[in-house]
């Protein structure tokens, strides 16, 4: 079923199973179906990215551990996290967030090793280029050692490339380029798989999935990138596509298609591992209601496009709640004015989450 057929058919329903509240107010009709429930025992796994502060809510950390069989620590496991100094770890947010997946049978993903972006003030005055190699190193040997066994896929190398590079080779500028070059990447995958050689290795990237301007030239940079890395042995075993789309564009993308299909040409696994939905561009000029229907239509759109194309078997929302999303977060009007989120900032469950349900269903029917 496509979106208008979804949009014709499934809201209606949704509006009646959504009377429930996710934390007990009673229900008017019969409890969603927890989503990993749609997907168990076919291949099909389903991620919730939640930081601890946010899983330590009954009402969210309930939710999560009741929806979700994958967990995606969304600050805890980056390096600002996890070095306050350059000499030190902090492992308490990390530790708690993988005893929290392990308790809920929930499987981790690592996110992530190595990333040009969101690190700890003291990398601007402390890395260098005779010290770089051996601080990423060992990071990542200590970390990925430390939680081996315990976690199913690191993202290894966050955003290497980026539509903004003034690069014509278009990788993502910053500390690790500056210091180490290009072969950042090839030291960072080659020290997460000595460290833990059981975990799915991944190339995580973005600004593929829709046609921005430049995308064709990440997508083009992207597969050019692969090619020689694989050649030379960088042991890569996935590609995440963040997916992080938007309503401003277009969701059906021939280029897009194409690019996922070279990448599994390639004998790598396609995961999904950040999905949400911006409905920036609609903020000022729509009801809540129209955009959620608008939203929860591009959610089951791309599921049921990319995840067939892809046999993605990985598939993490980024945002469950828009109580606590990125697009809102340090905005001085608070959470609320963007809606990406599967439940509004009450907990409630929103048309996204019906949206998705009928999408795995689809999924794994098919
Ligand atoms: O918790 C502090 C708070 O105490 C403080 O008052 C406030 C002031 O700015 O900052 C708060 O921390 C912020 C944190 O999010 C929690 O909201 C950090 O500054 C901010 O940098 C951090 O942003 C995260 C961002 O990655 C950078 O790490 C977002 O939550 C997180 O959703 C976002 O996730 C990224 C993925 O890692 C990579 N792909 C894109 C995705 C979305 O941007």
């Amino acid at each position: 079923m496509k979106r208008r057929a979804f949009l014709r058919q499934g809201i209606a329903s949704s509006a009646l199973l959504f009377q429930l509240r996710v934390n007990g107010v009673e229900a008017e009709s019969s409890t969603p179906i927890p989503l990993k429930n749609i997907v168990q025992g076919k291949g099909l796994y389903v991620g919730a990215q939640a930081t601890k502060g946010q899983l330590s809510r009954e009402d969210l950390g309930e939710f999560v551990a009741n929806n979700f069989n994958m967990l995606t620590a969304g600050l805890e496991l980056k390096w600002a996290a996890l070095r306050p100094t350059p000499a030190t770890f902090d492992f308490g947010g990390a530790d708690w967030m993988v005893d929290f997946a392990a308790k809920k049978s929930m499987r981790f993903h690592g996110h992530n090793l190595c990333w040009n972006v969101s690190n700890p003030k003291w990398f601007s005055t402390v890395l260098n280029p005779s010290n770089s190699r051996r601080m990423l190193e060992e990071h990542i040997t200590t970390v990925a050692k430390r939680y081996s066994g315990r976690v199913d896929a690191w993202d290894v190398v966050n955003e290497p490339i980026d539509l903004r590079s003034p690069r014509p080779d278009g990788l993502h500028t910053g500390p690790w380029l500056d210091m180490l070059g290009p072969e950042y990447i090839d030291i960072a995958f080659h020290a997460a798989a000595a460290a833990d050689p059981g975990a799915i290795r991944v190339l995580n990237i973005y600004q593929v999935e829709q046609d921005q301007d430049r995308s064709d030239f990440v997508r083009r940079a992207t597969i050019d990138h692969l090619k020689e890395w694989l050649k030379r042995g960088v042991p890569i075993q996935a590609i995440g596509l963040q997916s992080h789309i938007g309503t401003s564009l277009p969701l059906a993308s021939e280029s897009r298609d194409q690019f996922v299909r070279k990448v599994r040409d390639m004998g790598l696994e396609v995961m999904i591992t950040e999905l949400d939905v911006n409905d920036s561009h609609l903020v000022d000029t729509a009801s809540a209601n129209d955009r959620d229907k608008i939203v929860a239509g591009y959610y089951y759109d791309y599921l049921t496009d990319v995840v067939p194309l892809g046999k993605t078997k990985r598939i993490t929302f980024w945002t469950v709640t828009d109580k606590f999303n990125w697009i809102d977060a340090g905005s001085s009007q608070g959470p609320g004015r963007h809606r990406p989120g599967l439940l509004d900032t009450d907990m409630r469950p929103k048309p996204v989450y019906d949206a998705v349900a009928k999408a795995l269903e689809h999924l794994v029917s098919t």
